[in-house]
């Protein structure tokens, strides 16, 4: 027996979120985002329910070995290149695509012992600010590295700043600078995360890079209006373990922070921060109990948090609880933990098993 707490991972809603990415970009080739474990749902499951797309993206190296010790064959980028030279030899090794970022890093390329010349792809530096070479080295760079022995081919990227904002002008002004500068380059081009996949069209060139939607979850600040025919694929679950009733005044956990007003039933569930359910997340976030919303109570802790089931008096032991997911989307309780749920999904602990359907 094991502690009946598990990430439920529907494959179907997967690929149901994938099918969605290519009505939205019908003619495009897809990179799937399959970076921190598919965020959190298991990148190897991920990779191959999603047999259909042209290529993954993962973070870092490390992320990228995994995939190809597990067979992966698909083209795999790096969406942070690579962190010294070795790691430029291991890409070649596995026939990794880079993400070239500076010119530390694109030195980094022209010095090192390629056994094959790899793909790249150029970032530019259209408003994020963060990564990516400016508008004044760009072309030159592109130039340099199109011409030199260890690449094979150089494709154009940038990544945008506030696409999840449907009137925020910035994506539109970072579209209109990538166009400017690259203009006059003939190479594959990718600037569409989800949300400018579903919100702004005209960014859709060769390639698109979905992530958070492939996962079922909404892009947008307004997720509730926004949701656009995507299923959740992760279904936090677990299930009451203890149940008692508490008298007016009585209160409930460490700190004593939530306290009957009447007499009242509760119900103990078997997850807690330890597990990835934020700790911060306030007395009333909701929580399905046998598919019914009730609030959660008093102090996340590490292994369990507490629920109010006054007027469930058929609740018992065993009853199947859902935290997020089918039923109850991740979208509100990130907003009662003032996160988004990227994080959420991303940080469910190691010790929750995921269940895959097939
Ligand atoms: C470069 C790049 N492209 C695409 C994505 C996918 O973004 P989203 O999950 O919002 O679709 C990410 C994710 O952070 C990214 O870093």
């Amino acid at each position: 027996m094991t502690r009946p707490t598990f990430a439920h991972i529907n494959l179907d809603a997967l690929r149901h979120n994938f099918n969605r990415v290519r009505q939205f970009a019908p003619d495009q080739k897809i990179m799937v985002m399959l970076k921190a474990d598919a965020y959190g749902h298991g990148a190897l499951q991920a990779s191959a329910a999603l047999s259909e797309a042209d290529a993954i993206a993962v973070a870092f190296i490390d992320e990228a070995l995994a995939l190809r010790e597990a067979g992966i064959t698909k083209p795999i980028t790096l969406l942070q290149g690579v962190f010294d030279q070795q790691e430029i030899e291991l890409a070649c090794e596995h026939q990794l695509d880079l993400v070239i970022l500076h010119a530390e890093q694109a030195k980094m390329l022209e010095a090192a012992q390629c056994s094959k010349p790899l793909r790249i792809w150029l970032k530019f530096d259209s408003g994020m600010h963060r990564l990516g070479f400016s508008a004044d080295e760009y072309v030159s760079w592109f130039q340099h590295l199109s011409a030199h022995q260890n690449v094979a081919e150089v494709r154009l990227m940038t990544h945008f700043s506030c696409a999840d904002d449907p009137d925020n002008p910035v994506t539109a002004e970072q579209e209109a600078l990538f166009d400017d500068i690259t203009g006059v380059l003939e190479a594959p081009r990718s600037l569409a995360n989800s949300a400018a996949i579903m919100g702004w069209p005209s960014t859709l060139r060769d390639w698109v890079r979905p992530g958070i939607m492939l996962y079922g979850v909404s892009p947008f600040a307004d997720w509730r209006e926004d949701h656009r025919d995507l299923r959740a694929v992760m279904t936090l679950k677990s299930v009451i373990i203890s149940t008692r009733a508490l008298k007016a005044g009585e209160a409930v956990g460490y700190g004593g922070s939530w306290v009957a007003e009447q007499d009242c039933r509760i119900g103990v569930v078997s997850i807690g921060y330890a597990d990835g359910y934020p700790r911060c997340l306030p007395s009333g976030t909701p929580v399905l109990v046998k598919g019914q919303r009730v609030p959660l109570i008093g102090r996340v802790t590490m292994d369990m948090i507490t629920v109010d089931l006054s007027g469930m008096d058929d609740i018992t032991v065993g009853d199947e609880v859902v935290l997020w997911g089918e039923g109850l989307a991740v979208e509100e309780i990130a907003e009662r933990a003032g996160t988004i749920a990227y994080e959420l999904l991303t940080n469910i602990s190691k010790r929750v098993p995921r269940l895959y359907n097939k």
